[in-house]
């Protein structure tokens, strides 16, 4: 099948994050962050939300995935030689802030954390791949959460700072391309995840949202403009969450609230890290929902001063909604909201796939910023079966894959200014909403289950071959 034609130098690859696929979680001098005391299984952000931060890190009742992730600590070497293989031209993970400042709270950097990356860049530079790294990704620093109550408080700012300074000058020769925060809009959905705290009550859940939101914006618009100073030629994006809200109908009390939900959802946050400034609707939104904000003085100037480079985005899923909506509509697997769409299929986590949403996507967002975009997640989490003769055909995979990328390329046609594309989870790692290893994302299998077994082995899957064709035919051979 023949698509259209990517840009030249079109930035091929995949994605993953530290906390998700390292392992290695207390070695090298790392201090443990957020994902550290996550247990496995479905339910676990309740659960820790529920019980605090006073999990004990070996208690007997849970599993802790992420302290071993898939050993990526250990066998980064084997597995950037298969994104080699695959000819991936980018690489996305993150650094773990805990690895660089164990506490958060320190004055000087860990030296250890720092050399651990060195040796990863250094060794995809070595096979031609340019690392994209995300500076935070749902990994802030245990202690910062338990100190200092997480994003909340505005003394993150100033630990962050310190963080990402020492990262730009260590690695200003290895990294270009670099992202502040994972999934920024995702914070007042799930604010354990972006912001290190569970709101105490639902009444206040958007008030404690959009402060610590406003203390990461202020923290990503100084990253951009010390990345800058620091590393002149730097790229740095913001990173959104993106679903394109669809209204379930044509009643214009349904598409007005889809539009402004939407307008929240996807645009407030990149208004704020593109533009320089807070949108035209915030006001009356944080009216309407008793949101006042602590906004210091400086506070604008820098958030202007400090916009970024490109947008980078996830897309797994778009959202109808309706204004008014019974249990029954709503749509279990849609960790965003809305209710189900009669028009789509779901993943086996209910998660709902419309690869004609992302063309979607891609044309909201130029149309509105015009600046370089770049889709940094997409993927389908899978239940995978190795054959008797080890083979893995995933082909539910490679077709999910195939309608997401042949939209894209509808995108770049329409004339949208994209940069590249890193699917999720390149190689299966561990789920951030349910820690499991069994919902798989990977061209790359890992030999690690559910119950903790496993050989971590990597084998590669059918779609692994299938991406390399599309990588090396520059998205015509899908
Ligand atoms: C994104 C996150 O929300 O979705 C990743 O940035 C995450 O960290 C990915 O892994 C897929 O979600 P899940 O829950 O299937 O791992």
């Amino acid at each position: 099948m023949m698509t259209k034609q990517f840009p030249k130098g079109f930035l091929w690859g995949g994605a993953t994050a530290a906390n998700q696929f390292e392992g290695g979680y207390n070695e090298g001098g790392k201090g443990l962050n957020l994902a550290d005391v996550l247990p496995g299984g479905k339910g676990r952000l309740k659960l820790l939300a529920q019980t605090g931060f006073d999990f004990e890190i070996d208690h007997s009742k849970y599993t802790y995935p992420n302290h071993e992730g898939i050993d990526f600590y250990h066998r980064y070497k084997e597995d950037i030689a298969l994104f080699a293989e695959m000819g991936f031209k980018v690489f996305r993970l993150s650094i773990a802030w805990s690895r660089i400042f164990p506490n958060g709270d320190e004055l000087e950097p860990n030296e250890a954390g720092l050399a651990f990356y060195d040796r990863v860049f250094d060794e995809l530079h070595k096979h031609g791949i340019e690392p994209l790294v995300t500076i935070a990704h749902y990994e802030t620093p245990l202690h910062l959460i338990k100190e200092y109550g997480g994003w909340r408080n505005r003394k993150l700012i100033e630990f962050f700072d310190r963080y990402v300074r020492a990262i730009f000058t260590r690695y200003k020769d290895k990294v270009k391309y670099w992202l502040t925060f994972n999934e920024i809009n995702g914070a007042t959905h799930m604010p354990l995840l972006g912001l290190g705290f569970s709101p105490e009550k639902e009444e206040t859940r958007l008030q404690d949202s959009f402060q610590g939101l406003h203390h990461q914006f202020v923290a990503s618009a100084k990253a951009v403009k010390l990345g800058h100073e620091i590393i002149p030629e730097s790229q740095i994006g913001c990173m959104l969450i993106y679903a394109p809200v669809y209204s379930y109908d044509s009643n214009p009390e349904n598409v007005m609230h889809a539009k402004r939900e939407g307008d929240i959802f996807n645009f407030l946050c990149g208004d704020v890290q593109v533009r320089g400034e807070y949108p035209y609707f915030a006001d009356r939104y944080f009216d309407e929902n008793n949101v006042t904000l602590d906004i210091e003085e400086g506070d604008l100037e820098i958030i202007k001063e400090g916009t970024v480079d490109f947008i980078s985005f996830s897309y797994y899923m778009s959202r109808t909604d309706k204004k008014i909506k019974t249990p029954e509509e709503i749509g279990e697997g849609n960790l965003i909201g809305g209710v189900k769409n009669p028009f789509l299929k779901a993943s086996d986590w209910g998660w709902e796939i419309d690869p004609v949403g992302l063309r979607v996507s891609l044309n909201e967002l130029y149309g509105r910023y015009q600046k370089p975009l770049m889709v940094v997640e997409n993927g389908l989490g899978a239940y995978d079966k190795v054959e008797e003769d080890g083979s893995i055909n995933d082909d539910y995979r490679i077709e999910y894959l195939r309608e997401h990328i042949e939209q894209m390329g509808e995108a770049v046609e329409d004339g949208v200014d994209l940069l590249g594309y890193t699917s999720w989870g390149c190689i299966d790692l561990v789920s951030a909403s349910s820690g499991e290893y069994s919902k798989r994302y990977g061209f790359i299998y890992v030999d690690k289950h559910d119950d903790g077994s496993g050989t971590l082995e990597r084998k590669r899957k059918k779609s692994f071959f299938w991406y390399k064709d599309v990588i090396s035919s520059n998205g015509k051979n899908l």
